[in-house]
């Protein structure tokens, strides 16, 4: 897929709902898969299967999800009877990496090289193997990184010259209201965290429930400053 090519879908898909989005992507590529991180971003499972009932979806099991998490992926599983691929870090760097530093170390280090080894590198092995994926950002997600992605782009930060990999957002434009009014509406199961204060949701270690009227953001590192993403959606960072 060329530049032009991309570009006539980002003016194809400018502004059209999640539905449109997912449709134009599982039309497009046959081998694409959801990456569904076991929150509020199962509307695009509900979504996808009715579109495409053998839809590949994949979560990136860091092995510190909070064990609602855990609960909430197998009852997805079941719910609608898919298959959900668990992708778990590779034991060469993850061993090392906790005996030389703990299982807390980003509390003092910083986040970039648990997420390096406990998502970045299973994700990257997945994303070489298929043309495209299709997450569930939002820009009312992050004020300051994802206020400017678009319904499909070229993921720049997993691309080689040998793969491009196309990434469709479809829920983008949605509100956190309009996913919620979509659960509702159609039923669908979702993580039982939400009901503890959890908006936005990671491993448990990274992640606290907010304040009333606090950005869902807040509750992720919140013992870092500055621009929030793990290295999943690098190229959200400028
Ligand atoms: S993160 O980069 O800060 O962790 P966020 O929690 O906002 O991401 O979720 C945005 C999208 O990233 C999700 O809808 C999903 O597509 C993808 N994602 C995040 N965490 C995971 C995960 N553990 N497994 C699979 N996909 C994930
Ligand atoms: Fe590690 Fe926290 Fe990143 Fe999860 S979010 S991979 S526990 S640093």
């Amino acid at each position: 897929m060329n530049a032009l090519t991309i570009k006539s879908l980002q003016t194809e898909l400018a502004n059209k709902n999640p539905r449109t989005i997912l449709k134009k992507a599982l039309e497009s590529f046959d081998n694409i898969a959801i990456s569904f991180s076991g929150a509020e971003d199962v509307v695009l499972i509900d979504m996808a299967l009715k579109i495409k009932p053998d839809i590949q979806v994949f979560s990136l099991d860091t092995g510190r999800l909070h064990s609602e998490t855990y609960r909430f992926i197998e009852k997805i599983r079941t719910h609608y009877q898919i298959d959900i691929e668990l992708l778990t870090p590779d034991r060469a760097l993850l061993d090392p990496f906790v005996k030389a530093k703990g299982l807390f170390s980003f509390y003092e280090e910083g986040h970039q090289e648990c997420c390096a080894i406990r998502k970045v590198e299973p994700l990257t092995r997945k994303l070489a193997n298929i043309d495209a994926w299709i997450t569930g950002q939002r820009k009312d997600q992050s004020l300051d990184t994802r206020q400017e992605i678009p319904e499909v782009q070229l993921d720049t930060a997993f691309s080689t010259d040998d793969h491009p990999l196309l990434k469709f957002n479809p829920l983008l434009n949605w509100s956190s209201a309009q996913v919620w009014d979509y659960i509702e509406a159609h039923q669908v199961p979702y993580n039982e965290l939400h009901e503890k204060g959890f908006i936005s949701i990671g491993c448990e270690p990274c992640t606290r429930a907010v304040l009333p009227n606090q950005h869902e953001r807040v509750g992720r590192w919140w013992w870092e400053a500055g621009k929030k993403e793990c290295g999943l959606h690098a190229g959200n960072l400028k």
